[in-house]
This record gives structure tokens, C-alpha cells and sequence, in this order.
């Protein structure tokens, strides 16, 4: 349901609310949507640590970015902060039930029955399949010709997910991932943001044909589960036969329709966000060429992973695809930093702006991962993979996923720049990515 505003409701809460300045909701909504890092970054000096957005058709966005204010919203009693709420724009792709939008008891149950398969030591069995189809997939890249790199990762990142969760063995998943690429161009598309728009006529065929793409990806998940179903005997292989033997927290088996949303959850986190980190990674990389330089050397010798893992962290933070960590829906009130908040309003921890508060990370605008190497971060202001109970569960397979296509590319090919900066974001579902699809040159080097 959109969320409705009555003048009364908005001046009860701009009374109660940190400043959002006197732009109407059109042009907050438009400054964050066109504009993102800049918009932050000017509210964050105009009004400091905390400011409000009044998104249209979405409840009041509270940011926070002081250190102490975040780890309490992400630490809240999930009875008072609603993490679930702030997924709700991804209902249209992953369902009702998938276990990312429920709260309490229920996500807790859910998430359980799927975490086994994330597990550092599970992802580690996936490395050999993942750098065979990485080395297959980045052998085909065209070199010496501006080439947009997003949508190639994107096609590689999908595979990679496939694979992982329904096993190496299953049929039709070439057909599955043709589906989720058409599908999933919705995710670019105002139309996640503000249903009210999806029934005019503009707009109604994009949405008819996102729906359309839908049931045919959800005929392919089902036909999945009835083969893994009818395989059942054999040795359990990854996500799949663990949701097949998930239950709900009442103990009861999970249904077909939570089996597939949770699937399709996973299907989406799993790689639509790593796409857009290593997009970022060869933007940085393609305009910073000492610190590429140095990665080079690494990777020659063969040694050692300092580096990269220390670019990899500077990437998350210079260009995060996620700005904030999902936001947490007030339910009763909660009192943090001195200001008590009150439903309808949602918290959101802007962990962009902490991680470019000079204080913590001095020459916050540099790109420079040596930070990660010679200064220590602390837990408590590092936080890439959001925390509390909706800390990212795919952050291992999401680490070795992006320094196998980091190695793997640059262990024979330099990145150079294709424009004349790096690109500015655009937001593709809750994540930003390169706004020009992430164009580079590949020049081979040996
Ligand atoms: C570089 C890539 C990635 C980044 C930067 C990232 C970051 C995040 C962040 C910030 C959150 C929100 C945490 C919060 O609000 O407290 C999150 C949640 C989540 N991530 Fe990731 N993630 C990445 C890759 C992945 C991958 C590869 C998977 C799956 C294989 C995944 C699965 C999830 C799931 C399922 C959630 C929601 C958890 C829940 O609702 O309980 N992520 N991630």
C-alpha cells in the first residue's frame, strides 16, 4: 500500500523530525533518485549527522550517520525497529514471503534454514567452479574498445548464483538466467519505486511485460523443486535441498511459494550487488592507475592478497553500492541520540557518509586502499555488510566472487579508463551502480 500523508501527519513530523530543508517531497525524491551521492553529501553539510527525506508515496526517511546512532538502529529489539519494512520495494521480484521482508520470529526462522549455505567453509567448495566459469566468461571480453562492463558481470554474476544454488547438475538453467536478465531490467525502472504509476499508460506495458517475464522465471523455479524433489535420496548439494527441508517458524514445512521467494531472494542479493561492486572496482581501478599499479604487482608475484583485499574494502567504501543500510521501520517509540522517533517514520544508517567522515577516514574523497593497510579500521565504524540480524549472510561468497574476477581479469589485461571521470551512479533497485554501465577499456599486458 503507498503511504498516504495528511498535512496534519507531515506537520507533526517535520515538528519532531531532524531538517530535511524546505524543498518540497517532488524534489527530495528526485535529488536522491538523480543525484544520490551528491544530495547526501549536501544535506550532511547543511544539517549534520542526522537529516530527514520525505520520499513521495514512501513513510519519512530519518538518516543517520554518527557511529553511535547506527549501531542502535542496528541494534535495536527487532520488536521496536522493523528491518524487514525497509525491503518492501522488492516485493514485485522476491514475493511476500521471502524471508528478507519478514520480521521477528519469522525472519529469524527463515534466515536460519538458508545461512548453512553461505557458510565460509560451503562457499569454499564453490572456488573451483566459480574460477572455471569466471576464466571462461572473461577470455570472451573484447579488447581495446570501450566496453560497458556492467552488464557482462551482471550476465557472469547470475551464472555464478545459479550454479551455486540449484547445483551444478540442474537442466534449464541457461533458460533461467535468459529470464532473470529480461526480467530484472525492471529493477532499473521508477516503476519498484511507486506502484501508483504502473497502471498508466506510459507505463503499463514495461510492467505488463516485467510480469510476464516473472511467470515464466517462476514456471522454471517450480519445475526446479519438482526435479530436485524427485532426486531426493541423493547427497544434499546447496540452498536448494536446504529450503526443500526449511520450515516455517511454527515448524511446519516451508510452502512452495516461501521456497521460491526465498530462492528468488537469493537469485537478486546474490548477485546484483557484487555486479555493481566490481563495476565500481574497474571504474576506481580504470582512473587510478598507481593504485592499480600496485595491485598489478601483487597479483604478478602471486604471494599474497593484502592489497587486494585492502582495494576491494576502499571500493566498498569510496563507491558503496548500497548508500545506507536497509532502513528499519519504527514501530514503537525509540529513543536514539537524544531524539525519541515515532511510527511512521523510518531510521536508516547511512553508512556512505560515516565512511567518509574525515575523523575516521582521513582524506575521505581519495581513493586509496592503503588506508585499509597501514590505519585500523574499527568494527564499530566499518560496516560495508550493514549489521544486527540483517547483516549481509552472503558477504564470504560475495568476497571470493569479486577477488576471483579482479584476479582473474587483471592477470593479464590493464583497465583504462573509457571517459573522462568516473561515472556518475544510477540506482538499480535499493543499489547504485555506474550510471554508464560501467565502461572501460581492456588492454592485454602479457
Ligand atoms: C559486494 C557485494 C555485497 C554487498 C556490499 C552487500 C551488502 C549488504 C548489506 C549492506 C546488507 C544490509 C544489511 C543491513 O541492513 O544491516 C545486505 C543484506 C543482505 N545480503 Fe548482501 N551484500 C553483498 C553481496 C551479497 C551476496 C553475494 C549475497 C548472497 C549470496 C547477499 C545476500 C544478502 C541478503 C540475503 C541480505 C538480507 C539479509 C536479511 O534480510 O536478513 N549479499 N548485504
Amino acid at each position: 500500500m503507498p503511504f498516504t500523508k495528511t498535512p496534519s501527519l507531515i506537520a507533526r513530523l517535520q515538528g519532531e523530525l531532524p531538517s530535511s530543508g524546505q524543498l518540497p517531497a517532488t524534489i527530495q525524491t528526485a535529488g536522491c533518485r538523480w543525484f544520490a551521492f551528491r544530495y547526501f553529501e549536501e544535506a550532511h553539510r547543511r544539517f549534520g549527522d542526522r537529516f530527514t527525506v520525505y520520499p513521495i508515496y514512501m513513510p519519512p526517511l530519518v538518516f543517520l550517520s554518527d557511529p553511535e546512532d547506527i549501531r542502535a538502529v542496528l541494534t535495536a529489539d527487532p520488536a521496536v525497529l522493523h528491518p524487514g519494512a525497509g525491503s518492501k520495494i522488492l516485493t514485485p521480484l522476491i514475493g511476500k514471503r521471502s524471508f528478507m521482508l519478514l520480521e521477528e520470529e519469522e525472519h529469524r526462522t527463515s534466515r536460519r534454514a538458508i545461512t548453512p549455505a553461505f557458510h565460509q567453509r560451503v562457499i569454499r567448495e564453490h572456488a573451483a567452479m566459480l574460477q572455471e566459469m569466471v576464466a571462461r566468461e572473461v577470455a570472451a571480453w573484447p579488447l581495446d574498445t570501450a566496453l560497458a562492463l556492467h552488464p557482462r558481470l551482471r550476465s557472469l554474476t547470475l551464472r555464478v548464483i545459479l550454479k551455486t544454488i540449484f547445483g551444478e547438475q540442474a537442466q534449464t538453467l541457461d533458460e533461467l538466467h535468459a529470464e532473470l536478465m529480461s526480467m530484472l531490467t525492471i529493477t532499473t525502472s521508477f516503476l519498484l519505486q511507486e506502484p501508483n504509476l504502473r497502471y498508466l499508460p506510459g507505463w503499463r506495458p514495461t510492467w505488463r511485460t516485467f510480469i510476464q517475464r516473472r511467470t515464466q522465471a517462476d514456471m522454471l523455479i517450480y519445475g526446479l523443486m519438482s526435479w530436485r524433489r524427485a532426486e531426493r535420496g541423493c547427497e544434499q548439494t546447496g540452498l536448494l535441498d536446504m529450503l526443500l527441508d526449511g520450515e516455517q517458524a511454527d515448524g511446519a514445512p516451508m510452502t512452495d511459494r516461501e521456497i521460491r521467494d526465498n530462492l528468488m531472494s537469493m537469485i537478486l542479493a546474490g548477485h546484483e550487488t557484487t555486479t555493481g561492486e566490481l563495476a565500481w572496482a574497474f571504474q576506481l581501478l580504470a582512473h587510478h592507475q598507481p593504485v592499480q599499479d600496485k595491485l598489478l604487482e601483487e597479483i604478478d608475484a602471486g604471494t599474497d592478497e593484502e592489497y587486494l583485499t585492502a582495494t576491494v574494502n576502499e571500493t566498498m567504501r569510496r563507491r558503496p553500492v548500497f548508500l545506507f543500510v536497509i532502513p528499519r521501520e519504527v514501530i514503537a517509540p525509540v529513543e536514539i541520540g537524544g531524539r525519541t522517533y515515532r511510527p511512521p517514520v523510518h531510521l536508516a544508517g547511512c553508512t556512505y557518509l560515516m565512511h567518509h567522515n574525515p575523523e575516521l577516514y582521513p582524506r575521505p574523497y581519495e581513493f586509496r586502499p592503503e588506508r585499509f593497510i597501514d590505519e585500523t579500521q574499527q568494527p564499530r565504524t566499518w560496516l560495508p555488510w550493514g549489521g544486527g540480524r540483517k547483516h549481509c549472510l552472503g558477504r564470504h561468497f560475495a568476497l571470493l566472487e569479486v577477488k576471483t574476477i579482479l584476479r582473474e581479469v587483471l592477470a593479464t589485461r590493464r583497465v583504462l579508463a573509457a571517459s573522462a571521470q568516473v561515472e556518475a551512479p544510477r540506482w538499480r533497485s535499493a543499489i547504485l551502480v555506474p550510471g554508464k554501465g560501467g565502461r572501460v577499456v581492456l588492454r592485454r599486458r602479457r
